[in-house]
């Protein structure tokens, strides 16, 4: 979560500036099952940029483990967390922390990969915190196909809970079949750098904005099934 450590030093009458860093906090994803897979160079890309910029990591590979999927209980709306006690509890406490989200998916069969999915299902579902102004990344990582679809279905779980979407020069995709043939990609690799640089400025800036102006106003949530 955003902290902001300096003290107010110049009043402009309207914003007080901060001279000290923001510490910021981004949780990445790996949805592959390969530790050195594609998503893994294209994560490795962003890594270094967020290194650079002062931003704590925590990446999670997610894709090699064993989770089930969603079964609609509702159980979490009591609990406050998922009723399997797995990887999707873990990662909860760490995504409420985060200021950031970064999720790479391989692509199977033109979707993201069901692990992945699986995740992000109860994850989004499950966790009662308010995600709003988290910012959201997502890579689709492929051989030949698919890649626009994927990146639309991961960025659905952002825009479905008021997180902003990070973007860059391209629609995030990494080409590559064996793991590190997206080595080669080197227009895939400079929008990875890009999306991760955008990411922080715009971490920053809602830090900042929140500070200034505080969040906007909420109104409470109308629920409707379209047929009351
Ligand atoms: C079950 C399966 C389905 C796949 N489906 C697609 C696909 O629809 N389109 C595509 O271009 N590549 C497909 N691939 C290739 C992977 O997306 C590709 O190898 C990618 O680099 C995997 O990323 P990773 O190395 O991070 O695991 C598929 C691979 C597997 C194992």
């Amino acid at each position: 979560m955003a902290v902001l450590t300096g003290t107010p030093t110049i009043y402009t009458g309207v914003v007080d500036c901060y001279e000290e860093e923001l510490q910021m906090k981004v949780l990445i994803l790996n949805g592959s099952p390969r530790t050195k897979g594609n998503c893994a160079l294209a994560l490795a890309e962003m890594e270094k940029v967020f290194a650079a910029e002062g931003i704590e990591v925590e990446a999670v590979q997610v894709g090699n483990k064993a989770v089930r999927g969603c079964v609609a209980c509702n159980g979490c709306t009591t609990k406050g967390k998922c009723v399997f006690d797995d990887v999707v509890n873990e990662l909860a406490p760490k995504f409420e922390e985060a200021d950031g989200l970064v999720v790479a998916s391989p692509v199977y069969f033109g979707s993201a990969n069901a692990t992945l999915v699986a995740v992000l299902d109860r994850l989004f579902y499950s966790t009662p915190f308010d995600k709003t102004f988290k910012v959201g990344a997502a890579f689709a990582v492929a051989r030949r196909g698919g890649t626009t679809a994927t990146f639309d279905e991961l960025n659905k779980y952002f825009t479905i809970s008021g997180m902003p979407v990070a973007s860059g020069t391209y629609w995030n995709n990494v080409f590559g079949r064996q793991p590190g043939e997206a080595e080669g990609d080197a227009e895939g690799l400079q929008n990875a750098r890009t999306v991760a640089r955008n990411m922080v400025f715009l971490m920053k800036a809602i830090a900042l904005a929140k500070e200034t102006y505080g969040l906007p106003e909420r109104e409470e949530r109308v629920f409707t099934h379209f047929i009351h």
